[in-house]
């Protein structure tokens, strides 16, 4: 059975919703599923634009089915080769012997290494078009948006930009497919930010590339492979998008990331967050390092402009699970933070000196006062030492 919805004359969602999925790319949760989009436009030619994850494969090879309704399938698109939207590209070119497959030299490199099969090919290179009837593809390549070989495709008529993985977004579609039939800003965005910031946000200047390029086109719609159609409001995600990108905060704003083994650090973190709030300081959030999914904490970097981060020390270390996220937070290419450091050691405080050097390793990382140590246990008089701290960081964030 299909499910189906069009989005523009003779234009088709065709997706549809993982929601047993527990991890995607088997490393992040997804409490709410994820959608994997895809779209056909019905022309003087028949195009599809990308096809879905295998999980939902049936229902999207129903979907394509019902969509043409007997006609052949031209052209398939194929904006991006990760599995989650190629996946269905061998079956697909199975039942459509005469398809012609449109992407660029690196597209076809990985056609090559997934599906080893005999192809029509029609190369694309920046600003190439394509022409269907009423209907003229251009495609603009987006490299590291999120792979090497992933492009976007403008359609001229309907003045949709089918922009690939940019603009997506963790989370099943429940019905609604179009931003306006959500809401987006209670609903989705902790999610939108959780994707982009794990999934995209090593590669903001290729972001800022797709960015600029789009910007020089007039855009009614956009729409991505995962997560709501937008049709409105459309500098709303934009410029979440060049905020993101840039690495700038989205918000004024203090994470308290803290590691605890017996309570004693998680004490001092929560006298700091009661300090800030007495102090009138309304973005506050406190995060048990072991116990919340790096991808969230990754997200609430990218979200606020501060941080505390506050560890034990381990084997003479950092402990393992803030180790794990200072590596996440270097490898996503994190800048333009304030940090502050608190260490604990019951006989040998060393993690504050190593978790400074991970944060020296990022761009624009400003670390504000000295670290505090705690040695097993907040003593009486290092209260005038977080009031300090707090003092700091409230100066921080005028
Ligand atoms: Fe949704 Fe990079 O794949």
């Amino acid at each position: 059975m299909n499910c189906i919805r069009e989005i523009n004359e003779g234009v088709y969602w065709v997706g549809g919703n993982d929601r047993r999925l527990s991890l995607f790319e088997n490393i992040f949760p997804i409490p709410r599923g994820i959608s994997y989009n895809a779209y056909v436009v019905l022309d003087e030619k028949t195009v599809l634009l990308d096809t879905v994850d295998w999980s939902i494969g049936s229902l999207f090879l129903d979907n394509l089915e019902a969509v043409l309704q007997g006609r052949k399938l031209d052209y398939i698109i194929v904006n991006h080769m990760e599995p989650d939207h190629c996946a269905c590209l061998k079956e697909v070119i199975a039942r459509y012997p005469d398809v012609i497959i449109v992407g660029n030299t690196k597209t076809f490199t990985m056609i090559d290494q997934f599906f080893k099969i005999e192809i029509n090919k029609l190369i694309v290179k920046e600003n190439d078009e394509l022409n269907t009837g009423k209907h003229t593809f251009t495609f603009m390549m987006a490299p590291l948006v999120h792979w090497p070989e992933v492009m976007v495709t403008y359609d001229h008529y309907d003045k949709t930009l089918y922009s690939a993985d940019a603009f997506g977004t963790f989370g099943a579609l429940d019905g609604s497919l179009f931003n306006d039939e959500v809401e987006f800003d209670r609903e989705w965005l902790d999610d939108a930010r959780r994707y982009y910031a794990n999934i995209v946000g090593k590669y903001g200047p290729q972001v800022q590339s797709l960015l600029k390029k789009a910007s020089n086109l007039e855009i009614k719609m956009i729409c991505p492979l995962h997560g709501p159609v937008w049709r409105s409001n459309l500098d709303y995600i934009i410029s979440k998008y060049d905020c993101w990108s840039k690495y700038e905060p989205e918000q004024q704003g203090v994470v308290l990331i803290y590691g605890s083994i017996y309570g004693n650090t998680e004490n001092v973190i929560e006298i700091i967050a009661s300090k800030l709030k007495q102090a009138g300081i309304n973005q506050v959030k406190m995060y048990d390092v072991s116990k919340t999914h790096v991808s969230n904490l990754i997200s609430e970097v990218f979200h606020y402009s501060h941080l505390v981060l506050a560890a034990p020390t381990y084997n003479s270390g950092i402990f393992p699970p803030m180790e794990n996220l200072l590596s996440d937070m270097v490898a996503l290419s994190v800048k333009k933070r304030t940090v502050a450091l608190l260490e604990n050691g019951t006989w040998g405080a060393l993690c504050a000196k190593q978790m400074r050097a991970r944060l020296e390793t990022m761009k624009d990382i400003e670390i504000i006062g000295e670290p505090i140590t705690i040695k097993s246990s907040l003593r009486d008089d290092q209260l005038v030492d977080l009031d300090c701290l707090v003092s700091s960081l409230i100066e921080s964030l005028k």
